[in-house]
């Protein structure tokens, strides 16, 4: 008997129809977008160690896997170039036939409208330092160098097809001088999906190999530091008042309470990334015998939901369709 006569919330458990009745949170095809990897030159899809089930696709599978996303309703997909050469400055972002703009256009011709293609706008992938900007002669990081670099590169990105361009990269005012450039060429309709709120995260472990990263040392004068949260707000104010149309949070899991406040805060739709290493662990501990995978699964992208994020991207995103079914 509880504390107050007749008071019983288990009656609302009672069975699967009655907890569908009564869910708060929905986990929908068109809130999920899958993140993938192209990779320049190659013949076959190149798995990932440490993100089993992901691989960097051949422009083939990648069109295959576009294709399969669009298929399921999935809200998009967010495409990442691994390019075979590269240099300091990272021209390979702004070469039209570069490998991510090339991908670009193959996504939008076999998607069509049905799916939007987003693409990644950072130097990382680029740059044989692996530093997301360009450097000074000191060496660090030149945040406005680089936003001259992320204005060529958006408009590049948009005259290949993008329907979202994504800003990656935490330079100070990247997300204006992005909107700037795609308005000056006649891309007023182009959205800015901007990364807002980036930490310095020690969960993009897996990613370094996904892209084939040449970073040594770490990003930690440019993202954020763990233990801030004010700073993120104050990151998605500037990103708003740049013109940000979507803002989003990343990493996801360990900032839900960062990816709340942001929800709480804006009048733009909020996006976060359920990320390399966040996929890893449930792999991981899944393939040991730890944890249900699919239960795992299904429960972390709802707790990103849940925590205030209307689109997920997650490297389980098609699958978590089928799971869904
Ligand atoms: C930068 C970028 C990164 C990720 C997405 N965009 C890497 C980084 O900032 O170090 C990480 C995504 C993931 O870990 O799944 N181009």
């Amino acid at each position: 008997m509880s504390g107050f006569p007749g008071v019983r919330p288990r009656r609302l458990r009672s069975s699967a129809a009655m907890r569908r009745l009564v869910a708060e949170t929905t986990l929908e095809p068109r809130q999920l977008i899958l993140p993938m990897f192209i990779r320049e030159g190659a013949r076959e899809p190149i798995a990932i160690s440490s993100m089993p089930g992901v691989y960097q696709h051949t422009r083939d599978t990648a069109r295959k896997a576009v294709a399969e996303a669009a298929q399921l309703g999935l809200g998009g997909v967010m495409l990442f170039g691994v390019p075979t050469s590269k240099d300091p400055e990272g021209s390979g972002a702004l070469d039209p036939d570069g490998i991510l703009n090339v991908a670009i256009r193959d996504a939008v011709s076999e998607a069509g409208d049905d799916l939007l293609v987003m693409s990644d706008l950072c130097l990382d992938e680029f740059t044989s330092h692996g530093h997301c900007g360009v450097l000074d002669s000191a060496g660090r990081v030149d945040n406005d160098a680089t936003l001259a670099i992320y204005a060529e590169m958006g408009v590049a990105q948009a005259s290949a097809g993008a329907h979202i361009v994504g800003p990656s990269g935490m330079m100070d005012g990247q997300v204006g001088a992005v909107r700037t450039a795609l308005d000056g060429a006649g891309f007023q309709d182009t959205v800015i999906l901007a990364y807002a709120v980036k930490y310095a995260s020690a969960f993009f472990g897996p990613f370094r190999e996904a892209v084939g990263s040449s970073l040594t040392g770490d990003r930690k004068t440019y993202q954020q530091d763990p233990s801030n949260a004010r700073d993120a707000i104050r990151e998605v104010d500037l990103d708003v008042a740049e013109g940000a149309d979507i803002v989003m949070v990343k990493p996801a899991l360990a900032y839900l309470d960062i990816i709340r406040q942001v929800r709480d805060h804006v009048n733009v739709p909020v996006a976060a990334y359920n990320i390399s290493g966040e996929y890893a662990m449930v792999e991981a501990a899944a393939a040991n015998g730890w944890i249900d995978r699919e239960r795992a699964i299904l429960e972390t992208l709802t707790s990103i939901r849940r925590a205030g994020a209307d689109m997920i991207l997650s490297y389980w995103a098609a699958e978590a369709v089928h799971l869904l079914r």
